[in-house]
């Protein structure tokens, strides 16, 4: 169950005359993860807290499976719109069952069907009751807390999940287990996310798409991350992106039978190999940790194990080329803009000469 988001040419001017977000508008699709991602203080936070009123929109709308949610009751509202933010917010002198069954019991759910519920959510972010039930949030580390954050937020199955920097307390060691750890929970729970951050590796790992904000809440682009990658809409998404594109394109792209040479031409004694759909930022990784003696080339196995082709630095060019030649961006979200981007990545990957 996941519902459908528009923002409608929305606005939002606070009491004092900052104009946050100015002339929003966006959809995301049921089941699909949107990142909005930004500078600070471009608007995140206010375009996402307009979508469960914490925040009222000065005009336009803002609608939720068709239905505008200023002529919704905010309580209601809030209970079907899971929230995540930062810190948490857990309540510190609650067990984490009792803060992951809070909603359900708000709701009205009997005990048996809130226990029932818990546990499940709890599996689902990897923190079985029977360890973790009982223990309070000062007993868990700062990840642990996160993901008692998220199932919290999961408890009663939301159509919609809106998380506010979900990561921003864990440490950076930690941060990249999280976020594959939450993407794939989000696939599995299949919700409509709206994801607010300001680390552009956490918005393209993530979303299935990627707003680009720039101050007043003005949207530079939106697309697919490979897209907002390899064709940067504005130079202001060209200069947030930053000159990391083309690495941060490996970890979203992966090992594919085009860009493989034959097996024939893997040296003896043949490296360790690499497995066709790993990501290229692991290709790429074994390839710089090759002996001379392999010259550059490592051996690709398919799911089975058997060999399938070799890989060079050359091919792992060609499949970043082919990513971005697919990556068609949206005229539409940049205004018709020109893509003056769009020769980056193919001026920073240079065609292969085989
Ligand atoms: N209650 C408020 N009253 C007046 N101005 C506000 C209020 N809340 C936010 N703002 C202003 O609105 C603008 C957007 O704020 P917002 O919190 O949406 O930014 P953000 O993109 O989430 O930033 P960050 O990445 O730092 O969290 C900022 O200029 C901020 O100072
Ligand atoms: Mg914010």
């Amino acid at each position: 169950m996941s519902a459908r988001i528009e923002l409608d040419a929305v606005r939002k001017a606070y009491p004092d005359g900052t104009v946050a977000v100015e002339g929003l508008s966006l959809t995301v699709e049921p089941g699909q993860v949107l990142a909005l991602v930004g500078p600070s203080g471009c608007g995140k936070s206010t375009t996402l807290r307009m979508i469960n009123r914490l925040v009222e929109p000065t005009s336009g709308r803002v609608l939720v499976d068709d239905e505008d949610v200023t002529r919704t009751d905010p309580v209601a509202l809030r209970r079907r719109i899971g929230y995540v933010i930062q810190d948490v917010g857990l309540l510190p002198h609650r067990t984490v069952a009792a803060n992951v069954g809070t909603v359900p019991r708000l709701l009205g759910w009997d005990r048996r069907r809130t226990r029932d519920r818990v546990a499940e959510v709890l599996d689902l972010v990897g923190l079985p009751l029977g360890t973790y039930g009982s223990r309070y949030p000062h007993q868990l580390s700062g990840g642990e807390r996160q993901r008692v954050g998220v199932a919290r937020a999961l408890a009663t199955d939301p159509p919609v999940l809106l998380m506010d920097e979900p990561f921003g307390a864990v440490d950076p060691e930690r941060r990249r287990d999280l976020q594959q750890q939450v993407a794939r929970i989000l696939r599995d729970v299949g919700t409509t996310v709206v994801l607010v951050t300001h680390d552009v590796d956490e918005a393209v790992r993530l979303g299935d798409r990627v707003a680009v904000l720039s101050r007043g809440g003005r949207l530079e682009q939106l697309d697919p991350p490979v897209a907002v990658l390899a064709h940067p809409a504005t130079a202001k998404v060209r200069e947030f992106v930053g000159d990391g594109a083309p690495v941060r394109m490996l970890a979203l792209t992966h090992v594919d039978r085009a860009d493989l040479d034959g097996p024939e031409r893997v040296v003896e004694p043949a490296p360790a190999p690499v497995r066709l759909g790993e990501t290229l930022t692991t290709a790429f990784e074994a390839i710089a940790a090759l002996p001379p003696s392999a010259q550059g080339r490592v051996p690709v196995v398919d799911a089975g194990g058997a060999l399938v082709g070799s890989l060079t630095a050359d091919g792992i060019l060609a499949g970043l080329r082919r990513a971005a030649d697919a990556a068609v961006p949206d005229a539409r979200a940049a205004g018709d803009r020109p893509h003056p981007g769009a020769a980056r990545v193919a001026a920073a990957t240079p065609r292969p000469a085989s």
